[in-house]
């Protein structure tokens, strides 16, 4: 029912039409009637003719008739009748609109006379209209964030009916969320509103459909509705939450740059940027792990950086967060625990702690030598380590505390046999696959003095010639020390036995390098042989030493000439032989004996004519020295016959002597005395011719012995002096050089001895002969010549 534009101007033509009436109806009646509105066509309002109190016919005949204000006829009369009945549809919202009271005017006017009267019909409102929304939809939008008592304005339902008919009533469809609040003035609706009862979430509820319904008062009610559409706008209002709370990685330290350690997520339940999220590490996260893991902002993947290791660290904490890009911006928190796994990486490390750089030789089994300290960094079975000396050494692995193992020695060590040992040691782990460390540690073996100075030979037999240089070398003896050091430096000495007492005076030795040399020159028909005790002493604490004996033996030089010691001749005069005119041929005249104080060849005599009176008539044994006749003896030849005899020695080159023996053949020699010595080999008769040779060789013996006692006592006499005991005569003297004065000792009966300055001591540097003329004896005239030495070996008579 729209309102038309001419509505104004039709009201105006009423209202100028209702004064005309009631100009003309002054003092008349006025006809009401009341209908409802929209009454069918021909529908009876009222009887004007009954009402106005005029007969019907008068009604036709005066032409009766209806005007109304607007012109329009909603009602006509029944001429015949009287009847007002209603003749086009009579819509009240149409005629009056809104206005509460609706009333139809219009003029009954009958003519001759002019007669006027004023009617009305009262329309009655039915509720013939439903409220109705202005538009089927209302769209809201707000922010999830409102506080609920918020209110927002509706549009009202429209209704055209009146009164009761009019919209007395909104509903709201159920929801949790939203309620009306309604504006009442004068018994009306004015406004309704939508209010908030219960605070929002987008993340929750995003969108609400509500149908609102507007009802009127009718009998019955009519009703309209709408649609609310209320979307929520989103506030950035919720954190991001990470999927984990704490996320928990393993990985092992070897893994290699750019693994996947993990993936961390978070989700924003708000909107748009909102729940745009970047993932980073919290600022507590240290640098230094930082710089070992990376996080990718977008995909909050977590790699691994840098090289790690378990043995620096074996397990990290990273803070993890996620921040949204709302405004003020909203940050979720997690953790991320990584725990590294042992990778067996690090092989054990050695370290030897030698406890002093030399053990000595004579340590006993079990000493310990070294301690070696194992470690492995790794964790576990890759940290666990066993040791062990992979060579056969005399030392051996002992494990003492935790990791720690001590070296000792298995048996007793020798530095002569392996002054040094390098000991290697391997330390191995037990991961899969093991690793292994292998070092050698050097262990010196200190010297003890455990070797005995040794010579090669337990004794030696040194060769020399008599008549040496005194004072030259003779020999070098060595002896050999393995020790080290002072326990090898050896001094040589001679060992004094009780029977080596003259060795001094013959003999001295270098201590330092063996070195024998003769003192003295050797005279082979006085000593033979010496015996030497050589000591080798080595310098160690306590010292050690051995000994060797060294046999010095004298060898013999042709030094001596042969002396002929029968026919023995007077001196400067030659020996007489008598021999019978009668000898026959082969007679033995004379035996030429002779001596040698050499030994061996040079004492092996021969001998030789060298000059006779007449060399046919005798002969000298070659071998015997026997004188024998080589024919009968003639009466022409001469009486006194001379000859001269060489002895000679088989040296080299060979000595001799010679003797002149003067022979006198005598005519009348008894038989007795030739006889006896033409059957010299007879042993029955060797007495006579024995006493014969005794006498011959006596008689020259006193000779030459008081010849030698004159000299000898001579000499004594200018060097020492001669002492005259028990009818000896002792000499005593010693070389030349000697200061010191001897005396002889008065005891009888001992050896005979001499003493310096009362002493008893022998005097090995001195010699000592004793010249003894016994006058007791009767039998023999018996020289001797010796050297005081019981030791030494008597020279040849
Ligand atoms: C209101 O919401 C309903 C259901 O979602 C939809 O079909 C309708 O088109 C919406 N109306 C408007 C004007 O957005
Ligand atoms: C010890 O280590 C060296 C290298 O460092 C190696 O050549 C040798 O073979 C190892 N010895 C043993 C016994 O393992
Ligand atoms: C021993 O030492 C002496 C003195 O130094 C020396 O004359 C001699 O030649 C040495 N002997 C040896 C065998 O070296």
């Amino acid at each position: 029912m729209a309102k038309s534009p001419s509505n104004n101007a039709l009201r105006f033509m009423m209202l100028v039409f209702i004064l005309l009436v009631s100009i003309l109806d002054q003092g008349q009646g006025l006809l009401h009637y009341s209908i409802p509105e929209e009454m069918e066509y021909g529908s009876t309002v009222g009887n004007i003719a009954e009402n106005l109190g005029i007969s019907v016919r008068e009604l036709s005949a005066r032409k009766c008739r209806l005007v109304s204000a607007d012109g329009r006829q909603y009602l006509e009369v029944n001429l015949e009748t009287g009847v007002l009945f209603v003749s086009g549809r009579i819509d009240r919202e149409q005629i009056c609109a809104e206005s509460t009271s609706c009333n139809l005017a219009f003029q009954i006017i009958l003519e001759n006379p002019l007669e006027m009267y004023s009617s009305e019909v009262e329309i009655l409102d039915i509720n013939d209209n439903s409220p109705s929304f202005p538009e089927n939809a209302i769209v809201l939008e707000m922010a999830e964030s409102i506080a609920p008592g918020s209110r927002f304005p509706l549009e009202s339902a429209l209704d055209p009916d009146v009164g009761t008919n009019a919209v007395n009533k909104y509903i709201i469809s159920t929801n949790e969320h939203f309620g009306l609040e309604i504006h009442v003035r004068k018994g009306a609706i004015t406004t309704a509103e939508l209010l908030l009862e219960k605070s929002l979430d987008r993340e929750q509820q995003a969108t609400f459909q509500l149908v609102l319904t507007a009802v009127d008062g009718g009998n019955p009610p009519r009703s309209g509705t709408t649609q609310i559409n209320i979307s929520l706008l989103d506030i950035n209002d919720n954190a991001p939450v990470f999927d984990n709370e704490v996320y928990i990685a393993r990985l092992e330290e070897n893994a290699p740059l750019g693994a996947l350690v993990t993936k961390i997520k978070a989700v924003d339940l708000d909107q748009g940027t909102n729940a745009e999220l970047k993932y980073s590490f919290v600022n507590v996260v240290p640098r230094k792990v930082r710089e070992l893991f990376s996080l990718d902002p977008e995909t909050g993947e977590i790699k691994v950086q840098e090289q790690l290791d378990f043995e620096d660290k074996n397990s990290y904490e990273l803070d993890v967060q996620a921040v949204d890009n709302g405004l003020p911006a909203i940050t979720g928190l997690s953790k991320v625990l990584i725990n590294v796994i042992d990778v067996n990486d690090n092989a054990p490390e050695i370290t030897v702690t030698s406890l002093s750089d030399k053990v000595p030789e004579d340590a006993a089994p079990g000493t310990v030598v070294a301690l070696i300290g194992v470690t492995d960094r790794d964790f576990g079975a890759n940290g666990q380590v066993q040791c062990h000396i992979p060579l056969e050494l005399p030392f051996e692995i002992q494990s003492s505390l935790n990791n720690h193992y001590k070296v000792t020695t298995t048996r007793l060590l020798d530095r002569e046999t392996t002054p040094i040992y390098n000991i290697p040691v391997i330390a191995w782990d037990s991961g899969t696959p093991p690793l292994s460390t292998n070092k050698t540690m050097q262990i010196s073996v200190s010297d003890v003095n455990d070797n005995t100075p040794r010579f090669s030979q337990s004794s030696y037999a040194i060769y020399v010639m008599e008549n040496n240089a005194p004072g030259a070398s003779i020999f070098t003896l060595t002896a050999f020390d393995p020790d080290l050091d002072q326990n090898s430096y050896i001094s040589y000495s001679f060992r004094r036995n009780l029977q080596d007492y003259l060795v001094p005076s013959y003999f001295s030795i270098n201590s330092i390098n063996g070195t024998i040399y003769a003192l003295s020159s050797f005279d082979y028909e006085n000593v033979k042989t010496f015996q030497i005790h050589v000591q080798a002493r080595d310098a160690g604490v306590p010292p050690l030493s051995s000994s060797a004996t060294v046999n010095v033996i004298i060898l013999d030089q042709n030094d001596n000439a042969p002396v002929i010691v029968s026919p023995s001749a007077q001196s400067g005069s030659a020996a007489v032989e008598i021999l019978p005119q009668s000898a026959a041929q082969g007679y033995l005249v004379t035996k030429i004996m002779a001596t040698d104080a050499d030994s061996g060849q040079n004492a092996r005599l021969s001998y030789q004519m060298v000059q006779a009176t007449d060399p046919t008539l005798f002969s000298v044994g070659r071998n015997s020295g026997e004188i024998r006749t080589t024919r009968n003896i003639l009466e022409l030849d001469e009486t006194s016959q001379s000859l001269v005899v060489l002895v000679r020695d088989n040296g080299q080159p060979s000595l001799s002597s010679t003797t002149t023996i003067l022979l006198s053949i005598l005519g009348n020699v008894s038989e007795k005395i030739s006889e006896p010595r033409d059957s010299y080999s007879n042993p029955g008769y060797f007495t006579d011719i024995n006493l014969y040779l005794i006498v011959t060789f006596g008689s020259t013996s006193v000779l030459f012995l008081l010849t030698i006692i004159f000299l000898v006592a001579l000499k004594c006499k200018q060097d020492v002096g001669v002492i005259q005991v028990d009818g000896c005569t002792v000499c005593c003297f010693r070389p030349r050089d000697s200061k010191e004065a001897f005396a002889r000792s008065p005891t009888r009966g001992d050896p005979l001895s001499c003493s310096a300055s009362g002493q008893t001591a022998p005097f090995p540097e001195s010699y000592h002969y004793s010249v003894c003329l016994s006058p007791e004896s009767s039998k023999s005239e018996f020289l001797f010549l010796k050297p005081y030495n019981p030791s030494l070996t008597q020279a040849q008579r």
